[in-house]
């Protein structure tokens, strides 16, 4: 178990350097089982999730080895279709290998990859989907089976989900045929996985923006990919600085990935600006309150940065309302940040918090990755001390949280027992 230690007060200030990005990352590995060659994935962030999915990897007996920045991931010797319980259940993005493994094999088999902290978190869409391909899906028993060469459809995804999108692009590739994915996610991460694939020599491209075509039929070859910067890192370290009164440069951001963010930052009452792939953000010395924020698929406001904005809100001026539209349980840090003085309630899909003038320290529980981001900054600004526990959430999606913040001035230190 570890935990942090933050004493509040300090506003930060200098350079953080964005890593790459997770939602990136994790698709882009499970597409490396399309490829029967070394693929290096550059920028690659060394998080658990990752390092599960490369273990993942290794049991299907692939080769995944880190070298410099990134992983070199050989699919040339993988040898089965079938993902071990202990390791696929601990990671919900077990599930994106369905795709890749039928595009190469026929057959995929993975435990059903249970809810998580933030909703039940279902994956009809994603078999609904490869059932529309011809696969033969059975759910009996726990475990996800999965038999059939994909072959190439039409698809309307009801909703235009991240992981079904990416699912269902990855057995395509495999696919006898082309595919058209009607209503498809367009979170910038869907782009990077698609170059990925596209520089491994398969043919997808975006017609619109609610169509994409995978042509069918080819073959994966060696690439090399760089993953591009990881947007909700970058925008958690820029409520960091918002909610600190501070001034820091994000290094590598791409604003164009962080619009709806930047708008509700600057509603608040931050100074923005952004030179080349830099984005430099000044906090307020108190904000301003949001009167009301929307979560929504890209480009809408990203859910993955609901929880650190909602903290911004709890010492804002006024009164925000904050409307929670992908995830049915994502409010889980609200109680927490009670418990460190801040004046808010929860009714179905709204939060409405009423900002105090300061939050004192205690003693809180990180319920998910984001949410327990989400109380460390509140405990950069909390007069006195917070324990953030069950930190090791946190490194789930962030590489070396706390030595990041202590380096742009926080005080704060990790304890792991
Ligand atoms: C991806 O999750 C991200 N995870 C999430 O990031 C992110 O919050 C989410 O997209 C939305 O942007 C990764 O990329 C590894 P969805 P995913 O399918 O693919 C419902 C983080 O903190 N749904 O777009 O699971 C679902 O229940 C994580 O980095 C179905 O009903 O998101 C949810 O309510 C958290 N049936 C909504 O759609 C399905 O078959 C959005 O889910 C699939 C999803």
């Amino acid at each position: 178990m570890a935990k942090l230690i933050i004493e509040g007060g300090r506003a930060l200030k200098g350079q953080i350097t964005v890593q790459g990005a997770k939602n990136a990352a994790l698709p882009i590995l499970a597409a490396a089982m399309l490829i029967p060659e070394p693929v290096r994935i550059g920028n690659c962030p060394r998080l658990t999730d990752v390092e599960h999915m490369a273990g993942l990897l290794r049991a299907l007996g692939c080769r995944a080895d880190w070298t410099g920045d990134g992983l070199v991931v050989d699919a040339g010797c993988a040898r089965t279709a079938a993902l071990p319980e202990d390791l696929a259940g601990s990671i919900r993005s077990s599930v994106f290998l369905l795709g890749p493994l039928l595009g190469r094999f026929g057959a995929a088999e993975a435990p059903y990859p249970g809810g998580c902290d933030i909703g039940n978190r279902p994956v009809d869409l994603h078999l609904k989907g490869l059932r529309a391909m011809g696969v033969k899906v059975d759910e009996a028993s726990g475990r996800i089976r999965c038999l059939g060469r994909p072959r190439g459809t039409e698809i309307a995804l009801e909703y235009p989900s991240v992981g079904a999108t990416e699912n269902l692009l990855m057995a395509a590739c495999g696919a006898e045929g082309d595919t058209i994915l009607v209503n498809p996610a367009r979170e910038p991460e869907i782009d990077d996985l698609m170059a990925f694939l596209n520089g491994a020599g398969f043919d997808l491209r975006r017609e619109g923006s609610s169509r994409i075509r995978v042509r069918g039929g080819r073959r994966g070859h060696g690439t090399a990919h760089a993953i591009l910067p990881d947007r909700i890192e970058a925008g958690t370290y820029l409520v960091a600085a918002a909610i600190t009164g501070g001034h820091l440069v994000l290094r590598g951001a791409r604003k164009e990935h962080l619009s709806a963010l930047l708008t509700a930052l600057k509603e608040a009452g931050c100074r923005i600006r952004s030179e080349g792939t830099d984005l430099d953000i000044e906090g307020p010395e108190r904000p301003r309150e949001l009167r009301r924020l929307v979560t929504l698929p890209y480009p809408g406001f990203p859910t993955d940065m609901q929880s650190q904005v909602f903290a911004l809100c709890t010492v804002a001026r006024g009164t925000s309302v904050l409307e929670e539209n992908v995830f049915e349980d994502r409010f889980r840090h609200g109680a927490e940040l009670v418990r460190m003085g801040a004046d808010c309630f929860i009714r179905g899909r709204s939060a409405v918090i009423r900002g105090v003038k300061s939050l004192h320290g205690a003693t809180v529980t990180a319920r998910d990755l984001r949410g327990g981001a989400a109380l460390a900054l509140a405990g950069l600004r909390a007069e006195g001390i917070t324990v953030v526990e069950q930190a090791e959430r946190i490194d789930r999606g962030y590489v070396d949280f706390a030595a990041t913040l202590r380096q742009a001035g926080a005080a704060i230190r990790r304890e792991d027992d």
